[in-house]
């Protein structure tokens, strides 16, 4: 019997493929969505403190090979997303989810997470360090200081499971910075990665998207060899405690093994999924465990991280 179940932290998932946040995942309506589908977990919209609105419109593209897009944090609030998780844990036969959260300011990401923490939610929380949208906030995860403080910070009163979502790193020192900041915290997982940032898409003489004079974060098939890079990277630097989550140019079964031959403890889909709709678990799930059947593979962790090198 081939087995896509997976491990993260203490949370089992019966399915390691999974919606990457920002993508179907902003109403309950959505979130519901994906946890009836074959997807083994969903992790929420980013939430912020108070509601937003996000960007002005076109915000999102998708193009032949990916998408761009500037949304701008659009979000129902914080408490939204908190209560409706909660709610699903409290019957324990439910999947176990994934809340993205992150303040406009390191004060507002402690407040946010101070109501985690004193909140009845046990599951996991990913705090989002690699939002390249909202004008006039650089990534956090790009500024190692501010991550280090605040990781450190977060950690002084946080001790629920947490992790950690990354923007793409370019540059092998940076990893090893990265890394060695990361390994000095309990941390449950690094999700590996977010859009490559401020790309832009151009259709005749014109941008795409509204917000930001056309640059925006870019997904798809555009980014899976730097997302590969990146949770390969990870994955040989971090604790082995710290989990790799995979993120990044998944949309097919041979996508989603090839991010977990390269160290993924659970794999997540963006662009493909708005593309295709929840349907696509169904197919990912099925490809990725033809191609284990067939190397004689039983459970993902008979290959995960096994890449070879020449
Ligand atoms: C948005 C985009 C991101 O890549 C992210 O991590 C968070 C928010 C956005 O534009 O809404």
């Amino acid at each position: 019997m081939t087995s896509t179940a997976t491990t993260v932290g203490t949370f089992h998932f019966s399915n390691c493929l999974m919606n990457a946040a920002g993508i179907h995942c902003y109403t309950r309506k959505e979130l519901a969505d994906i946890d009836a589908s074959m997807a083994g977990s969903f992790v929420t919209k980013t939430g912020t403190l108070n509601e937003r609105a996000g960007n002005p419109e076109p915000r999102y593209f998708d193009t032949d090979l990916g998408s761009i897009n500037s949304m701008g944090l659009p979000n129902l609030g914080i408490d939204y997303y908190l209560e409706y998780v909660t709610e699903l844990e409290k019957n324990p036969d439910n999947k176990p989810h994934f809340l993205s959260l992150v303040g406009l300011s390191p004060d507002e990401t402690h407040l946010i997470l101070k109501k985690v923490q004193d909140s009845d939610y046990q599951g996991l929380v990913e705090l989002n360090l690699s939002c390249p949208n909202v004008p006039g906030k650089p990534q956090i995860a790009y500024d190692f200081e501010a991550t280090e403080k605040l990781l450190s910070e977060a950690f002084s009163y946080y001790t629920k499971p947490l992790g950690v979502k990354l923007p793409p790193y370019f540059d092998i020192v940076h990893f090893d910075q990265a890394a060695a900041i990361f390994n000095q915290f309990p941390l449950v997982f690094v999700n590996c990665v977010n859009s490559i940032g401020n790309g832009l898409v151009i259709s005749d003489e014109t941008v795409v998207i509204k917000p930001k004079d056309g640059f925006g974060g870019i997904g798809g098939d555009y980014i899976k060899p730097t997302a590969l890079a990146n949770v390969h990277a990870f994955y040989k630097r971090l604790n082995p405690s710290i989990k790799i989550i995979g993120t990044g140019g998944v949309k097919t079964g041979r996508d989603a093994f090839e991010h977990i031959l390269c160290g993924a403890s659970m794999v997540q889909v963006g662009t493909a999924l708005h593309q295709e709709g929840v349907a696509i678990f169904e197919r990912i799930t099925n490809e990725l465990k033809a191609i284990m059947a067939e190397k004689g593979y039983e459970t993902i962790e008979d290959f995960r991280g096994q890449l070879k090198t020449l």
